[in-house]
Order: structure tokens, then sequence, then C-alpha cells
């Protein structure tokens, strides 16, 4: 194996998924960390709650969207920052998976 420097963050974008995208093990946690602050009863995303996993399905179309349009781009998701191109490919795979829950 060659001695490349190579960032954590190069090889995890850069590694593909291997087996079936599942909520509960995959998913979810992206969501806690990224999204449920404002996405869950009193937050400024309230109307649009991503708190389970029917919720979160229903909204998979949108959310492959908004997590791909451009840092600064009207309605990106997360509002100003990015999920890195790992995470946003978890979603991707998620969708094309079928969506399952666990
Ligand atoms: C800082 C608060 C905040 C965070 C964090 C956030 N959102 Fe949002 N989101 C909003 C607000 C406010 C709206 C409603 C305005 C709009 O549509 O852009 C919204 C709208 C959306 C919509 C459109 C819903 C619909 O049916 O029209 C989707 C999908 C979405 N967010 C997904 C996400 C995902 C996925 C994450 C995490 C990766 C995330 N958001 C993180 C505040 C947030």
């Amino acid at each position: 194996m060659a001695c490349e420097s190579r960032t954590y963050e190069e090889i995890s974008d850069n590694t593909p998924i291997t087996g079936i995208v599942k909520y509960e093990t995959d998913i979810k946690p992206i969501i806690e960390t990224n999204c449920i602050g404002c996405h869950s009863p009193g937050g400024p995303a309230s109307a649009y709650p991503l708190t389970n996993y029917n919720l979160v399905k229903a909204e998979i179309d949108n959310i492959v969207d908004r997590i791909q349009r451009p840092v600064g781009a009207v309605g990106r998701m997360p509002p100003g920052t990015s999920l890195s191109q790992s995470q946003i490919n978890f979603f991707i795979k998620w969708k094309a998976d079928g969506s399952i829950e666990n």
C-alpha cells in the first residue's frame, strides 16, 4: 500500500458504502446530530419534523434535494453549512436501497 498522505475526510468521502443503508444504524444518527435541533417540536422547522422513521422516509426526496444544493443557495440544508459528502452519500444510497428501517 502506498504511503500517501490523505486526510480522514478524503478517505471517508471516497470509500464506497458497502451493504444496505438503514435508518436506525445509518440515517437516524446523522439526523439527530445535524437536523433534529430545528426539525422537531419547538424548533424553527417544527412544521417539518424529522423525528421518526416514517416522517424521514416520507421526506426523502426533499431531503436528497436540499442537502445537495450548493452551500449558500436558498433552501440548502443544513442552512449555512453542509453535511460531508459521505453523509450525503448515505442519504442517496438509503433512498436507492429502498429506505428500510433496520
Ligand atoms: C438551523 C435550523 C435547521 C437545520 C439545522 C436544518 N433545517 Fe431543514 N429546514 C429549516 C427550516 C426553517 C425549514 C423551512 C424553510 C425552508 O423550506 O427552507 C427547513 C426545511 C427543510 C426541508 C423542506 C421540508 C418540506 O417538506 O418542504 C427539508 C427536506 C429539510 N429542511 C431537511 C433538513 C435536513 C435533512 C437537515 C439536516 C441535514 C436539516 N433540514 C437541518 C431549518 C433547519
